[in-house]
């Protein structure tokens, strides 16, 4: 069982006449420890997406209308506020592209950290590690955890060195403004690591840092998914970070996925005029100097989507029965993915 499955997803803004589809049958998988890249254009609807795995899209505005999206096999769109709560920072971790944002910034940062350790990790009594895990059944509720924690204080500085925080035995007393905004996404990182998630969820991690320090975090989220074994969904607007991250490639345009790939495969040889499209617009040197093609046009906006092939009016290749009816995501290629009739 796949630890991530989300299957023919539909979910609109708005309801009745007034109701806007901003994911439009998405079907994902996600294995355990497995990366998958989910990139595209601003406004594509990566982060609905993503954020639906554990709903954190309000409801209203937002509204699940199809689709099942099974987390360890259950299905996050049936559950009850409760188990919601559970799941987030539980199973399924996320890391924002603003940590400023997401950081409060009237407590130091050790203690946020702490909360997030306290709301999801009871303290293991000692007398409890001694006991063989299952043993008579007295454990209910009791979680068998990858690290036994036996005190707050101790793990916090563990999670602060896990993600690259130098001296952090001084740094939990930091509000965050007196950190840089990297370091403040290692702690955004160590908030996230606190439940131990199967599933992380960066969506944008880098995008609001400068570019050394952007590959400082993708190498410490690549080097935490080695030790740590977890699964990442890395949301992305820039394919140029995909070919060191990335198991596979999702790419969704105007609410669907177009492409689907394994991450080498697509990076060699894109298959979807929009994934070709894309490519061609990450910043190279060519020839010394640095190139970027810009895609002509805007990703349509929600409610505002052509008929037929989404891509067609910005598509070099587009032809007149294009615009006729959307074409089916079909597997063109072992475990390669195509929306596409003419991807040839
Ligand atoms: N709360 C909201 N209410 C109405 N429309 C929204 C809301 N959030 C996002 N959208 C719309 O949904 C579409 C997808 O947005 P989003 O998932 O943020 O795109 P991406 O992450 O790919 O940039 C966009 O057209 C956006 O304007
Ligand atoms: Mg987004």
């Amino acid at each position: 069982m796949a630890l991530l499955e989300i299957k023919n997803l539909k979910m609109d803004f708005g309801a009745g006449a007034d109701a806007l589809r901003a994911v439009d049958g998405v079907s994902l998988t996600i294995g355990a420890s497995e990366t998958v890249c989910l990139v595209g254009e601003s406004g594509c609807g990566k982060s609905v997406t993503a954020l639906s795995i554990a709903r954190l899209v309000a409801t209203p505005p937002a509204n699940y209308v199809g689709g099942e999206i099974l987390l360890n096999g259950q299905d996050t769109l049936k559950m009850s506020n409760g188990e919601l709560q559970k799941i987030r920072g539980g199973v399924v971790s996320y890391v924002f592209q603003d940590p400023g944002a997401s950081l409060n910034p009237v407590f130091r940062i050790g203690n946020q950290i702490k909360e997030s350790l306290k709301l999801h990790r009871p303290l293991t009594r000692p007398s409890a590690t001694l006991s063989p895990a299952g043993g008579e059944g007295r454990g209910e509720g009791v979680r068998v955890l990858k690290n036994v924690i036996t005190d707050y204080d101790t793990e916090v500085i563990r999670l602060l060195k896990l993600v690259g925080i130098p001296a952090p035995e001084s740094r939990i007393r930091n509000y965050p403004f007196e950190m840089s905004g990297g370091m403040q996404q290692r702690v955004m990182i160590a908030m996230a690591l606190a439940s131990e998630p199967k599933l992380l969820v960066a969506d944008e991690p880098t995008t609001a840092l400068d570019v050394t320090i952007q590959a400082q975090i993708l190498d410490l989220l690549s080097e935490l998914k080695r030790r740590l074994g977890m699964a990442i969904l890395l949301i992305t607007h820039n394919l140029g970070i995909v070919g060191d991250m990335a198991d596979r490639v999702a790419v969704m345009y105007a609410g669907q996925i177009v492409e689907l790939s394994p991450a080498r495969e697509l990076l060699r040889r894109p298959l979807h005029p929009y994934t070709k499209a894309l490519i061609n617009s990450v910043p190279k040197l060519a020839g010394g100097a640095s190139r970027l093609s810009a895609i002509p046009g805007n990703v349509p906006r929600i409610g505002n989507f052509p008929p037929g092939c989404r891509f067609a009016p910005r598509c070099p290749i587009a032809k007149p029965e294009c615009s006729e009816k959307i074409p089916e995501l079909l597997e063109v290629e072992p475990g390669r993915f195509v929306r596409c009739p003419f991807w040839k």
